[in-house]
């Protein structure tokens, strides 16, 4: 195996607080074992376009509290071709390139996994997303900002149903997992979620509306995961034609539940996993994410990782069940 000297690093897909926080740690750690750190803008497009610079550990100053990433970040269609990826791999071959480190998501990790094995590249991957939705890893980077964001605008949003005496769907990110919409929906007291995760064929509206909107209950508010097709609007829609009683209202939170400074335990997570990538490569390991399982550092297969099938558990749904009565 070829020694690693040069270490480049990237960020890919859509943001997450806490990937700062990555990025320092994973310059810090590596510069402190000896390694050369190039930073890598733009995701894998910076890569393709050799868009490279050298960090040094002032390059990483005072990042650890700001949200986004310093490297940006893009989703490449063109890493996604074998054209694409041999541009890449030439660059970083031209720039001494031993190894990469990406953070990101699904789609991100993805990629890293095709082209370590189409090149022979040791890559790690970190879990740098909001959605939670990486398998083999309690927490992604970003989730628990996200989930406090999410919180914070529900506490809000309550304020104002509480004195109309309404009912609100509000819709969270999660691409294809329910975490954010079910946690946050537990967190800030919702009378339910609506998750794509929930198995039981039931309609998830006729359960909310069966469980009984209670008449001591001045307000409900019904947390959505996003969905192409049955989002917060479908689902507002449907309640006024079905129960054309109630005051019906739609929030979507969007883009907003990405940004803002990470939280302690994103920090924390984001340095743990970041140092843990460095530690990683020195052990010769390649194409495995770094995750957290137990509190316990866990080098988990790419394959596994970006299985999206990553279990939420039933007592969650239960827990919100019981105490939205
Ligand atoms: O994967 C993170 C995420 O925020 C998802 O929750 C959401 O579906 C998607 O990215 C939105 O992506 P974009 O910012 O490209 O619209």
């Amino acid at each position: 195996m070829r020694r690693i000297e040069c270490i480049g690093i990237l960020t890919s897909g859509g943001d997450a607080p806490g990937m700062n926080a990555a990025i320092r740690a994973v310059t810090r750690a590596g510069i402190a074992n000896g390694f050369r750190v190039m930073g890598i803008y733009r995701g894998y497009e910076g890569l393709i376009n050799d868009e490279i610079v050298e960090f040094s550990t002032e390059n990483v100053s005072n990042i650890i509290q700001r949200g986004g990433t310093i490297l940006k970040t893009a989703r490449s269609k063109e890493f996604q071709t074998p054209e694409g990826r041999r541009k890449a791999f030439e660059n970083m071959q031209a720039r001494g390139i031993d190894a990469l480190v990406v953070i990101g998501g699904n789609g991100s990790l993805t990629g890293a996994r095709i082209f370590s094995q189409e090149y022979d590249i040791p890559c790690i991957g970190l879990p740098g997303t909001i959605d939670n939705d990486l398998d083999g890893t309690d927490l992604t980077i970003g989730y628990d900002t996200t989930l406090n964001t999410i919180m914070e605008c529900v506490d809000k949003i309550r304020d104002t149903a509480t004195s109309h005496e309404r009912i609100f769907f509000v819709e969270v990110m999660g691409r294809d997992a329910g975490f954010l919409a079910q946690n946050s929906a537990i967190a800030a007291g919702a009378e339910a979620a609506i998750i794509p995760e929930d198995s039981t064929g039931a309609d998830q509206l006729e359960q909310f509306v069966s469980r009984g909107i209670r008449k001591s209950k001045s307000s409900s508010i019904v947390i959505v995961s996003e969905s192409p097709k049955c989002g917060a609007m479908y689902y507002a829609e449907r309640l006024r034609k079905e129960h054309p009683e109630f005051d019906v209202r739609v929030t979507i939170l969007g883009h907003l539940q990405r940004g803002g400074s990470p939280s302690a335990c994103d920090r924390v997570l984001a340095s743990r996993l970041g140092a843990g990538a460095i530690n990683a490569l020195l052990e010769g390991q390649r194409n495995v994410m770094v995750g957290i399982r137990n509190d316990e550092i866990v080098y988990v297969p790419f394959s596994r990782a970006v299985k999206s099938d990553k279990v939420l558990k039933r007592e969650l749904v239960d827990v919100l069940n019981i105490l939205s009565i």
